[in-house]
């Protein structure tokens, strides 16, 4: 099947502060290598940072088709009445969003829908008939913390959805509940999304 043939989904993945952003030139390389299964869709795979993200990896490791937005891209891109705000195209734009690494701050902010930059902006403003899915990662002490918990169950009682965190040995030493999903478990749920509207 030819890509011409196929339909182009949408991913917008975003990253937060967390040590799992690491993993994010992994995660979109697997997504987008799902491009050369034999399936009858094709993503395009554009990703948002926040500041802390940046500290994680460096954006020459990225896929060079993925479009990097940060908070910069969104004040740029509106210097006057009728410019695009990014937020909102991107959430247009969007078949599904992804936030993997979701760190503890960026969960806190959306369960009290705080939006002080482009990412929180543009989950403020999702259309909730769309996926969210949500990939928490934080250190065993931050997730056992009982607003965790909470903040969780706001917004799956919103129709995001989880892809649970696992106990490892995480990457400050410590071992326990709280590492990211594994990339796999992530691309796999995505893609059982997308085969199911196929
Ligand atoms: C080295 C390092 C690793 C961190 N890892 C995590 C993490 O895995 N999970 C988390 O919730 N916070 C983590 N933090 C804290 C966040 O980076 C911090 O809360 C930051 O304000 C998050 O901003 P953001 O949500 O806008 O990206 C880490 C901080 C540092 C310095």
């Amino acid at each position: 099947m030819s890509r011409t043939e196929k339909r182009p989904y949408n991913l917008l993945v975003a990253a937060t502060g967390s040590v799992a952003a690491l993993k994010i030139p992994e995660l979109t390389r697997s997504l987008l290598a799902l491009n050369k299964e034999n399936q009858g869709y094709y993503f395009e795979v554009h990703l948002i940072v926040t500041e802390h993200a940046k500290h994680f990896f460096d954006s020459e490791e990225l896929p060079p088709n993925v479009v990097v937005y940060d908070d910069s891209t969104e004040w740029q891109a509106w210097k006057n009445r009728g410019d695009p705000v990014v937020h909102i195209e991107l959430g247009k734009w969007a078949d599904l969003m992804v936030i993997a690494p979701l760190d503890a701050n960026t969960l806190a902010k959306m369960a009290q829908g705080i939006c002080d930059n482009l990412l929180t902006c543009t989950t403020r403003a999702w259309d909730m008939k769309k996926p969210l899915l949500l990939c928490p990662a934080m250190n065993t002490r931050m997730w056992e913390h009982p607003i965790t918990s909470k903040h969780i169950a706001t917004l799956k009682e919103w129709g995001h959805i989880e892809v649970p965190p696992i106990s490892k040995t995480l990457m400050c030493g410590d071992k326990g509940m709280g590492a990211m999903a594994e990339v796999e478990t992530i691309v796999k749920k995505i893609k059982s999304i997308f085969d199911e509207k196929a």
